[in-house]
């Protein structure tokens, strides 16, 4: 169980707030973010990833968990904001996020929402491959609005990662290889047709949930030596260079990721070092953290159901399943449990833990230790703030959870649970004649 986790009569209280309570106040399953806890591992990359040689910037991902509310608190800290659809953009345009510290990604955006984009004055555009670079000069054609453009590289670092979740292998659908050269100064001539586009450097990000420093060393030796040869090349000064995010994070005891000032002081170290060997004009460096920011502070929690024995299985069923969290099915992911009841027993319980979706796969774990349980006891799982509530999905009609802030034993409601109704309410009857036989 995680240190940040207390146990007061043999249940567990995040933020000094008792389980019981969620569960009663909030009903279950719910989402449920320790605010403290992810106010100071976003104060860490705000104290840390700085440099007295290069300006830095944090921009959060916003995929990792998008909702009014955190956005409210990346602004807070004065981050920037990664966002990769009209969906994520129009979220940050209504938590009042000064859009000129946007940072709109995507392999595949939409003319709408470049479109949008430029109409609501979203500061850079990370622009994928040319013939998005093609249709953003046309779009902004006939606007007086001032863009900022990253184009985004891919360096071919193979980090060792699940393999949907690396980004920058050499058939990647992400970005421009680095060893395209061609089509990196075509990009790069485009965008500087249009006058009111500013082009200012590249973007790269080599996956995610990646524990080895030496490969975010590895991505900036590389980028850096790609931008030497761009400069030789081109006379284009690069002004920004954003290696993205990725950093590993503890899902169970297996996980032993950096401390993030150790992170955030590879990555600036090694960038100034690079920029400075190899004399290159950049001025700023970026990092995209989305899950490294949110995942630990993040739990959900579950109410047992039924209780079933197979010949090789005991299995807990519980009120969610892959619809609330869906990585464990689609990326063989790892979480910590405790019965958050009776928590302070030890883990003597091997369960299959199962949710209610009608698939057979739809595990939250195939065999993980557990404390003694009974049916109407409580289970959390840890780590569970990031790509969750942004992965849900309404499967077999189930409504995805509420989610809840805690602080000191307060209950901060932040996203309400759907209702049946929600469930609808983009449905229509349709005429009865449509339906004779
Ligand atoms: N920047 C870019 C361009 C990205 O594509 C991503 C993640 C990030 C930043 C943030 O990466 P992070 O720091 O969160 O690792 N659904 C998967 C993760 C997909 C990540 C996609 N891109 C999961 O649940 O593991």
């Amino acid at each position: 169980m995680k240190d940040t986790l207390k146990i007061v009569n043999h249940e567990i209280y995040i933020s000094e707030t008792s389980t019981r309570k969620l569960a009663s106040e909030c009903s279950t399953p719910l989402y449920i973010y320790d605010l403290p806890a992810l106010k100071k591992r976003m104060a860490e990359f705000k104290d840390h990833f700085v440099s007295d040689k290069l300006n830095t910037r944090v921009i959060y991902a916003s995929k990792a968990f998008s909702c009014l509310a955190m956005n409210q608190l990346v602004k807070q800290f004065g981050f920037s904001l990664d966002v990769v659809s009209g969906g994520e953009l129009y979220t940050a345009l209504q938590s009042h996020f000064d859009l000129s510290n946007v940072y709109f990604h995507g392999n595949n955006k939409s003319d709408d929402e470049l479109k949008m984009a430029i109409e609501l004055g979203v500061g850079t555009i990370i622009v994928d491959n040319l013939m998005e670079a093609k249709r953003l000069v046309q779009l902004n054609n006939n606007t007086e609005r001032k863009i900022h453009v990253l184009l985004r590289v891919n360096p071919g670092i193979e980090a060792h990662t699940h393999k949907y979740i690396q980004t920058a292998f050499i058939d990647s659908k992400f970005g421009i290889s680095t060893l395209n050269i061609e089509e990196i100064k075509a990009v790069m001539d485009t965008i500087q047709t249009n006058p009111n586009l500013q082009f200012d450097g590249f973007h790269a990000h080599i996956g995610s949930q990646i524990f080895e420093l030496d490969a975010f060393k590895a991505e900036i030796e590389k980028i850096c030596q790609f931008v030497q040869d761009i400069q030789n090349q081109t006379q284009i000064n690069v002004h920004t260079l954003d290696f993205g995010g990725g950093f590993g994070v503890r899902y169970t005891d297996e996980d032993q990721p950096a401390a993030i000032s150790t992170v955030c002081q590879t990555i600036v170290n090694e960038a100034e070092k690079q920029i400075a060997a190899l004399d290159l004009a950049v001025k700023e460096i970026c990092i995209e953290p989305g899950r490294s920011i949110v995942a630990e502070a993040g739990y959900q929690l579950y109410t047992i159901g039924d209780l079933k024995q197979t010949p090789n299985r005991n299995y807990i069923f519980v009120d969610g399943g892959m619809t609330d969290n869906i990585r464990p099915v689609l990326y063989q992911a790892n979480y910590d449990f405790d019965i958050a009841t009776n928590a302070d027993a030890p883990k003597t319980q091997s369960v299959c833990i199962a949710g209610k979706c009608c698939e057979s796969g739809d595990l939250l774990a195939e065999n993980t230790l557990v404390q003694p349980y009974q049916t109407h006891d409580l289970l959390l799982v840890s780590s569970t703030g990031a790509y969750g509530y942004s992965m849900a999905s309404n499967y077999n009609k189930l409504a995805i959870p509420s989610v809840v802030f805690v602080d000191h034993g307060k209950i901060i409601p932040i996203i309400k649970r759907q209702t049946y109704q929600n469930l609808i309410a983009r449905e229509t009857l349709i005429d009865q004649e449509l339906l004779n036989l």
